[in-house]
Order: C-alpha cells, then sequence, then structure tokens
C-alpha cells in the first residue's frame, strides 16, 4: 500500500539519439524512483502506442514533449495524493484515465515511464533490491540468472538491410554463470570481428544493437560465419556455444511472400528454410520465423522445429495477454518475447509473462534496439524468473548497463543460472 506524492517525466534521448522518456515517482513516505524507458525500430503492428510529437522541425517529428506534458498535467493530477494497493492498481488507473485499447491518447511511453518509476519507488519503499521487489510482486521464490542470448551478426532494419535477417546470437551454453557467459561472448564477437575484416573488409562499426553487419551475401553465410566465429575463440560450435537468430520476418514479408532474396517464397517455403536452419547450425531459439500477419502457418513452423529450437514469438505476441492465448490455443509458440513497452504498463506484462510461464513457455526478457543507461530490465528479468534475457551485443553502455547489473546482482546474491539450452 503505497500513497503517491507526484510524478513527473522529463524528455531525454536514447541511444540512436532520439527522444524518450525518463519519469520520476515520489511516495508520500518520501521514498522516489525513476525510469527511462526504450524505443524499438521494428516494432509489431499489434504494439501499444508510442506517443510521439509529430513536429518535423524536431527530431524528425519524433520529439516526446506531449507524453512528458501527459505525464507532467494530467497523469500527475490523477495520482497524486492517491493511496494504491499495488501496481496492479496503480496501472489500472493509468490505463482507465487513457481510456483507449492501446493507450494512444496519454501514450504507452508516457503511460510506462510513470508505471516502472512507481515500481522503482515501491521497491526502495519495502528496502529491497528491484530484482527481490519484481520477485516477491510475481510470488516467485526461486531466483536466478537468465541466460543472455547476446547479438553477434546483424541485418535487417537495425543495419540497413544488408541481409533481410535481423540477428544472429550467441548462447553460451556452457557458462556457469554470467561471468563465464560474457567473457566467452567476448571471444566470439572478437573472433567475428576479425573474420569480418579479414573476409569483408568490414572496419569494426556496430548496428543499432551492437552486432557486427559485414556484408554477407545472404542469411546462410551468416549462420556459417558465427559457427566459424565460434570455432575461430576456441569453443565446440553446439556444444560450449549454440546460436539463437531473430529472423524478423514480419519486415520482409510483402503480398504473401518472403523476400529473402529478389525471388520471394511462399508461408511453406519459408518453413522449410527455417527448419533447414534448425537442422545445419547449432540453433536453439528462432524468433519470429514468420511473420506476425502469417498466423496460419506458425503451427507447422512450431511442428517442424519443436524440441529442437524453441518457437519465439516477438511481433507476433507483442507480449500481449491476448495473443499469446491465441497463439496458445493455435499451438502456434512455446516461448515469449517479453518487451515491457510493447503493452505499455508492468502488470499487463506480468500478466503475459505469467500466462506463458503457466502453459510451460520459455520466456526471453527483451531490451529494444533504441535503449537507454537504465539496468531496471536485468532486475525485471531475475525476479520475474526469466529464463533468457536479450539486450544486444558486448558493446556499447545502453546494452552493457544490464550486462553488468546482472554480475554485480550474481555477484552479490550468488544465484545461480538458468540451465536452458542443456537441460529441461
Ligand atoms: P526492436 O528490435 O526493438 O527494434 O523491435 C528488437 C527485436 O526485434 O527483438
Ligand atoms: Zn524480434
Amino acid at each position: 500500500m503505497s500513497r503517491v506524492s507526484t510524478v513527473r517525466a522529463w524528455e531525454i534521448l536514447d541511444s540512436r539519439g532520439r527522444p524518450t522518456l525518463m519519469a520520476g515517482c515520489q511516495l508520500a513516505s518520501g521514498r522516489t524512483g525513476t525510469a527511462s524507458i526504450p524505443s524499438g525500430a521494428s516494432s509489431g503492428k499489434a504494439e501499444a502506442h508510442e506517443l510521439r510529437d509529430g513536429d518535423p522541425q524536431r527530431y524528425g517529428g519524433l520529439g516526446c514533449r506531449q507524453a512528458v506534458a501527459h505525464v507532467n498535467g494530467e497523469i500527475a493530477q490523477a495520482l497524486s495524493n492517491q493511496l494504491f494497493a499495488d501496481q496492479d492498481a496503480f496501472d489500472i488507473t493509468l490505463r482507465m484515465l487513457d481510456g483507449t485499447p492501446n493507450k494512444a491518447r496519454l501514450g504507452a511511453n508516457a503511460i510506462l515511464a510513470v508505471s516502472l518509476a512507481y515500481s522503482r519507488a515501491c521497491a526502495a519503499e519495502a528496502g529491497l533490491p528491484l530484482y527481490a521487489y519484481y520477485a516477491r510482486e510475481m510470488g516467485n521464490d526461486s531466483l536466478q540468472i537468465p541466460r543472455p542470448t547476446i547479438n553477434l551478426f546483424s541485418g535487417g532494419l537495425h543495419a540497413g538491410g544488408q541481409v533481410p535477417i535481423q540477428d544472429v546470437l550467441v548462447v553460451p551454453a556452457a557458462a556457469a554463470n554470467m561471468d563465464e557467459a560474457l567473457s566467452m561472448t567476448y571471444a566470439v564477437y572478437y573472433a567475428a570481428a576479425g573474420i569480418a575484416e579479414e573476409r569483408y573488409r568490414y572496419r569494426l562499426l556496430r548496428a543499432d544493437e551492437g552486432g557486427l553487419a559485414p556484408a554477407f551475401a545472404n542469411a546462410d553465410e551468416m549462420l556459417a560465419v558465427a559457427v566459424e566465429a565460434i570455432k575461430a575463440a576456441g569453443y565446440r560450435p553446439g556444444e560450449d556455444v549454440m546460436l539463437a537468430v531473430d529472423v524478423a520476418a514480419s519486415h520482409f514479408y510483402r503480398d504473401g511472400g518472403y523476400w529473402l532474396s529478389d525471388t520471394p517464397i511462399d508461408s511453406k517455403a519459408m518453413v522449410d528454410v527455417v527448419a533447414g536452419w534448425v537442422e545445419k547450425y547449432p540453433i536453439v531459439s528462432v524468433e519470429d520465423g514468420l511473420a506476425e500477419e502469417d498466423w496460419d502457418h506458425w503451427p507447422a513452423l512450431k511442428a517442424k522445429i519443436v524440441g529442437n529450437a524453441l518457437v519465439l514469438g516477438d511481433d507476433l505476441l507483442c507480449t500481449n495477454p491476448d495473443r499469446i492465448e491465441k497463439a496458445l490455443a493455435m499451438d502456434a509458440a512455446d516461448a515469449l518475447l517479453l518487451k515491457v513497452n510493447q503493452i505499455g504498463t508492468l502488470s499487463e506484462a506480468a500478466d503475459a509473462c505469467r500466462i506463458a510461464k503457466q502453459a510451460g513457455w520459455k520466456v526471453t526478457v527483451s531490451a529494444r534496439s533504441g535503449e537507454t543507461e537504465d539496468d531496471w530490465l536485468a532486475d525485471l528479468a531475475i525476479g520475474w524468473g526469466g529464463h533468457q534475457i536479450k539486450v544486444g551485443a558486448i558493446t556499447q553502455s545502453e546494452r552493457l548497463s544490464k550486462y553488468n547489473r546482472l554480475l554485480i546482482v550474481e555477484a552479490q546474491a550468488g544465484l545461480p543460472m538458468e540451465s536452458w539450452p542443456n537441460v529441461d
């Protein structure tokens, strides 16, 4: 039970230099919390509405002054001096105030910033580290460090589209803890950078999430070079280090065809291509292997790769409880990519997480391509019992703030690491 004294927001910049929000919440007890929120580029169509100013003279229309004004005006007025039983009650007040199904009026960015700032203030009031507070709220009493899936190569909307698929990620499967996971990934990342320089004359430049983006001829080559980099780093692909892939297929799906090359292929052929990758490379997780509107073919994809790789829904599910229920009914996936700003409040994202876990799915807690240096995501992944965490490459401080937080919590709390993909 916490009484809000004030809330406030400011416009700050994300890792692409685009405006986003930081919000602060002060409770009547004097405890405070702040939170900064991220923003996507390869966004799902069903995501909650990110409110942008639309003024072409300022940040190309991407300003967030209106969203900030909503926090400092209408939202502050509605929350000040109000007593809330818990996060759910707080978030319901915000949703009712907004009054739209996708938070379009006040902006999901305004609402989420306040929702998160409140949770930080409540954690401070409870005298708990943020991850422990999130764990208590989730009823999670077996805390662990999620296994990171770490970006190696980038394509798609995060790297100028030189290859249509978005990410090839490293899964340090043999790592016993976060410390080992990061040092193994570092070795693979710089082995890959060496190959990229030698073979593709690629100077070490980074895509939005820090991945390397040499001019691969196609997705197959991207995966093959990833395997080569694992070997060059002295690890055994498929044993020490596995791969994950974010196909992000919604973003090269047009007119019923998948444009992996100049000739589009239909959904059935796309399922075969993805299944072929899983067979040929040590891939343990496939995110958005099909497009978000191609619901009908997801069950076939799942049937083909289940047991070998997770069928992970990002754009498909948009962290939306209704869409997760639909995927469950259709048997379309077995893993949730959880991005809190896709749905716009902490408690709705918690519902999504609960539904997925109750169904026996894996949950990958994910950052966005436009991030801030805030590290709440690491605490959320631990507290909510995420099996995996995906925050980008092992480079750039908006990514490393999350990895560093995981390192610190691991060292301080002595938590074990999720066993996936090795045992289960
Ligand atoms: P986004 O990309 O943040 O640009 O949506 C991340 C992802 O697709 O997983
Ligand atoms: Zn994705």
